[in-house]
């Protein structure tokens, strides 16, 4: 077989077969193919798509290139949670307690990414002294005792997606609804879990812009789920604005607390009691929303929730009293209210424009060497829908650094849109993906 035949075949239109996808990731990953080939092939992908066949022979291909996590160690059914990312994505610190108080057994791999805020690790380590960076046995032994925790992903997990999205990332073939597929599926396989649970995110600020683009990729994963075995479901919700309020790190993790506590921002809330209804019902826990609900109100109202994500701070090395005392998260040296040079009803928010500010303040990363400053970003008083007065605060910005602040602020004011008349708030769930 020749990669040169490969591309041309897939270049022309031509479906390519499992044995040929299976040659081409294994030889990519043991590096004997070089990065042009590769390059060329994520291209013609690109432009001709490929079939659901080939999708699945990608998808279970980048998964076994590397190690397939062996958590049958682990007593009763694993769920795992994925989002597609997005501004003010702090999902994961507050869902993961809520859903293990309520019995379901978390084993969670995560990145840390590029991004405007960091990844969720890189949020949990504004509790100072915590870490992903555990061995198996612990990760195993962890959600045996407390049933959850959160491990960073190793180089053996699908090491050829690993290869590939960093030659997509600089090839301009990310945004391509198998290859995204593929590649979020292949690392959910190999880690392991009996259930998966997604958060498929549409709008401005997700990889997918339209609603309809955001069901196939939803559809997609499901079905590559359900073919491997795992049960898989899907919740497609809304990126045209950030989640919740709070926009980098710290912050992002005190508002998580704050609604483990019963005090979150609507939507946040919403979007957890959303997922979690369902790691619940895959979790065999719950038979059905009503029930699930229940639990995750009660969970909050009588505070095992918010005890859960202080075991798992503790079970990980982090300190556990920032939990109940959230003045000992980094803090940010300047704390400035950005006010609004107009009046109106707000009608739309540049969802990524929100993330470059926090990335600006050096709450995010523009190199994978970069340091993220965890105590910096923004708190949102206005969104969409609500009504401000000119002279009124749209939000409150922390920043370590004058200039920084200032380049933040210009650039947050332009991402606001005002009308005159009263406008419709988004919808927040917009549909729910099964087999
Ligand atoms: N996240 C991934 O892991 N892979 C993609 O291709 C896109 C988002």
């Amino acid at each position: 077989m020749r990669m040169y035949d490969l591309i041309m075949k897939k270049r022309n239109g031509g479906n390519l077969s499992q044995e040929e996808i299976e040659y081409m990731i294994a030889e990519y990953t043991a590096g004997r193919i070089p990065d042009y080939q590769m390059s060329a092939m994520m291209m013609a992908i690109y432009f001709q798509g490929m079939s659901a066949q080939e999708t699945t022979a990608l998808t279970m291909a980048m998964a076994h290139s590397g190690d397939m996590m062996d958590l049958s160690d682990i007593e009763g059914v694993k769920v795992d949670k994925h989002s597609t990312g997005g501004v003010g994505d702090k999902t994961s610190i507050a869902l993961t307690p809520m859903v293990a108080a309520c019995g379901v057994k978390i084993a969670k791999m995560s990145g840390r990414g590029l991004g405007h805020t960091g990844g969720t690790i890189d949020k949990l380590e504004s509790f100072e002294g915590f870490t992903t960076g555990i061995t198996a046995g612990h990760f195993v032994r962890q959600v045996n005792e407390i049933g959850v925790s959160i491990m960073g992903q190793t180089a053996d997990i699908a090491p050829a997606d690993k290869k590939l999205y960093a030659l997509r990332d600089v090839t301009a073939t990310v945004d391509n609804m198998s290859l995204i597929a593929s590649s979020i599926m292949s690392k959910k396989l190999a880690s392991g879990a009996d259930a998966i649970v997604l958060d498929v995110k549409t709008g401005s600020g997700a990889f997918m812009k339209s609603e309809k683009d955001s069901f196939a990729l939803a559809k997609e994963m499901v079905t590559l789920g359900n073919m491997a075995g795992r049960k898989t479901i899907a919740v497609v919700s809304d990126m045209d604005q950030p989640l919740g309020r709070a926009v980098g790190n710290a912050l992002e993790v005190e508002e998580a607390i704050a609604t483990l506590r019963g005090e979150g921002p609507e939507d946040f809330t919403k979007l957890c009691m959303t997922l979690g209804t369902y790691m619940l019902i895959a979790g065999g826990v719950s038979s059905d929303e009503k029930d699930a609900e229940k639990r995750l109100q009660r969970v909050i109202e009588d505070g095992s929730a918010l005890k859960k994500l202080a075991e798992f701070v503790q079970a990980q090395g982090g300190d556990a009293k920032a939990v109940y005392d959230t003045t000992l998260l980094p803090k940010a040296s300047v704390i400035e209210e950005i006010v609004s040079v107009q009046s109106g009803y707000i009608e739309k928010i540049d969802c990524d424009e929100i993330g470059i500010c926090s990335l600006i303040l050096g709450g995010g990363r523009e190199t994978k060497e970069s340091e993220i400053d965890l105590s910096v970003g923004l708190i949102l008083n206005k969104k969409v829908g609500d009504h401000v007065a000119s002279g009124e605060p749209l939000a409150v910005i922390y920043a370590n650094d004058r200039a920084k602040l200032t380049a933040a602020k210009e650039r947050f004011l332009k991402a606001y849109h005002f009308a005159d008349k009263p406008v419709q708030r988004a919808q927040l769930i917009k549909g729910i993906v099964r087999e």
